[in-house]
This record gives C-alpha cells, sequence and structure tokens, in this order.
C-alpha cells in the first residue's frame, strides 16, 4: 500500500518547518516543490535506512553464532528479523541448528503435520548437491518473514559434508543467488564446533557474537579457530559485533561487561540486552519483543541492537559533513 504524502510549497515548508520535522519523525512523508515542481523528499530515517540498504542490492548475510550454547543466538537472531522486517527490509531466516529452537519459536512446529518437519525444506538440500548451480528449496513463510526451519533431519549435514569438505562453500552459493530478493539473510547457529557450523558461517558475510551475562564468554580460541575455517571459503567473513546479553544488575554480569571491553579490539560491542521475562512472553506468542511490547525496557535494547546491527554491517549509508 502506498504512504501518503504531503506536498509542501518551499515557502510553507521553511515556515513550517518544526511541524514538519515532527510529521516526519511520526512516519508522514513529505515532498518538496518549488514552482509547482517536486525537488526533494523528506522520510522518516528508519525509510531512509531502508532505501540505502536497497541501493546496493545485495543481501547482508548475517550469522549469530557463538560456539557455546545458551547466549543468546536464537533470541538474537528471532527479535532481530522481526525488527528488521517491520522497519521495512526484506528478510529472510535461517535456521542452522538441528535443535530447530528458531524454528520452534516461530511456530513452525506448533503443527505436527508441518512442512517444517520434512527434510526438503531445510538448508540440508544444499548439501546433498555438487553438481551445477547450487539451490535452497523454497522457503516457509512466517507473516513477511522466509524462513527455512530446522529439524532433526538436518543432523545429517555433518556427515554430508564431511563425505565432501567442497560441499563447505554449498550454502555460501545457493545465498549468492538470492542476495538480490533480500536485504538481510540473518542465520542462527548450533553449539559446538561442526562441519555444519563451518558451513553457516562461511555462508555469512558478517558475525554477531551473542555473549551472555551469566556465562560470559567461554571459547574465543574456538571462535577464532571458526572463523579460519569459514575464511579459507569465504575471505569476507568477519567478526563485526559481540553482544551482551541477559544483563542484569549483578557483579556477575559486571565482570562479563568488563571482560567484553577487551574483545572491542575484534569488533565493537552492542549495547547490551537486558534479561526480561517479556523475552519468554513474546517467544511463547510467537512474536519478536518489538512487536509483542513495543514499549517495554527490553524492546528499546532489541531496537538499540538493531541500530548497532545495521552500522556494524554497514547498513547505514556514510555520513558526509558538509
Ligand atoms: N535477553 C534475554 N532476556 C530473557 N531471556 C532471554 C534473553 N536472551 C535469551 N533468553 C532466553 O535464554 C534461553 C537461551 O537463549 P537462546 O537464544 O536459546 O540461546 P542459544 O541459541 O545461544 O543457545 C532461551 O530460553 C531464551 O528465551
Ligand atoms: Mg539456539
Amino acid at each position: 500500500m502506498p504512504v501518503s504524502k504531503i506536498v509542501l510549497p518551499v515557502g510553507t515548508f521553511r515556515a513550517q518547518l518544526a511541524e514538519t520535522l515532527q510529521k516526519v519523525e511520526q512516519g508522514q512523508r513529505v515532498v518538496i516543490e518549488r514552482h509547482g515542481a517536486p525537488i526533494a523528499a523528506l522520510v522518516p530515517i528508519g525509510d531512509f535506512y531502508v532505501l540505502s540498504v536497497r541501493e546496493e542490492s545485495m543481501a547482508k548475510r548475517i550469522i549469530f553464532t557463538n560456539i557455546s550454547g545458551g547466549e543468546g543466538k536464537s533470541f538474537c537472531t528471532f527479535n532481530a528479523a522481526f525488527a528488521l522486517a517491520d522497519m521495512g527490509f526484506r528478510v529472510a531466516v535461517i535456521d542452522g541448528d538441528p535443535q530447530a529452537s528458531l524454528t520452534k519459536r516461530l511456530g513452525l512446529h506448533d503443527d505436527p503435520n508441518s512442512p517444517a518437519f520434512k527434510a526438503d525444506h531445510t538448508i540440508l538440500q544444499v548439501f546433498e548437491q555438487d553438481e551445477g548451480e547450487i539451490a535452497l528449496p523454497a522457503p516457509l513463510k512466517v507473516g513477511n518473514l522466509d524462513v527455512w526451519p530446522a529439524n532433526r533431519h538436518l543432523l545429517e549435514a555433518d556427515s554430508k559434508i564431511s563425505a565432501d569438505l567442497s560441499r563447505i562453500g554449498n550454502l555460501h552459493d545457493a545465498l549468492l543467488a538470492l542476495e538480490a530478493q533480500y536485504d538481510f539473510i540473518l542465520m542462527d547457529s548450533k553449539p559446538g564446533v561442526s562441519p555444519l557450523l563451518s558451513a553457516v558461517t562461511a555462508a555469512a558475510e558478517h558475525i554477531i557474537v551473542p555473549v551472555s551475562a551469566n556465562k560470559g564468554m567461554e571459547n574465543l580460541d574456538e571462535l577464532a579457530r571458526l572463523v579460519r575455517t569459514a575464511r579459507k571459503f569465504n575471505s569476507k567473513v568477519g567478526i563485526r559485533l559481540f553482544v551482551p546479553n541477559r544483563m542484569r544488575t549483578t557483579n556477575l554480569s559486571r565482570r562479563v561487561m568488563e571482560s567484553l571491553t577487551q574483545y572491542s579490539q575484534i569488533a565493537p560491542l552492542s549495547p547490551s540486552v537486558r534479561e526480561s521475562t517479556v523475552g519468554g512472553e513474546a517467544e511463547d506468542a510467537r512474536m519478536g519483543v518489538t512487536r509483542f511490547a513495543p514499549k517495554s525496557p527490553l524492546a528499546g535494547d532489541i531496537r538499540s541492537l538493531v541500530d548497532a546491527l545495521l552500522q556494524a554491517t554497514g547498513s547505514k549509508a556514510a555520513e558526509v559533513t558538509p
């Protein structure tokens, strides 16, 4: 549906600058005319970011990973996906964990007859192909998200990749063919080192590492090794952002935050995401926090995280000082 716009002659725009800006902030688009001809447009900043990303017409491929479990990989993938889609971006989601917690949270395993339980809708398909163009099956739909779900069949990916290591690059190749269709391809990943994790990492360009304040970063060495392995297949992949997650006002959280500050040499830290029961409630409602409870403090944290993600992945146009 086209968004309505206000058309203002330059003189009126100048006279009503403050109130016009307020309207734009609230979502209104404004076209400014000189001598009856449109010369410029004002759009809300979110629309501008969408435009900047769309200009590149190349999907940003992002993996949320950390070698250990319970850090918030699935939580961040889930919430970032909904938040980005609500900003107007075209978002695809890949569940790269056979435990399928992301697929479950998206509600795709709620119906026992769901196609999300079948092997042929998962990324396993690309690791069974050796010749010709490597292609993913059609995605499933969850609202405006395109989703490649996971299920226990994805456990077979490790042996398929081990049988022919050149298949590690197959998901990467399949995603390149989809780059023009999406603004963001978000990938959730499994804990523990495995061929499947290497393949999903090699398919990404940007790595985002959630770190739970309940545990801290446990396996930086393993993470560095994973990045090295993935780089052999895709030299562009790298760590772009650490996300302090499940932060509370405890000493443990403070210590984790301090230790994370050291990692800022590797990649920036996003603003921290607090621990909140709203997270679980939103998952139970099969909705991102920014949709489920847009005014909650946790939703504010997720919006800040998404903003950091946009910056870290170069999705915001560079700012030029006049
Ligand atoms: N900021 C948060 N606030 C509340 N619960 C969270 C938060 N981050 C993660 N969780 C919960 O913690 C658990 C582990 O997170 P999850 O995303 O599944 O970790 P991972 O995918 O890294 O194994 C999940 O039940 C999730 O809902
Ligand atoms: Mg997970």
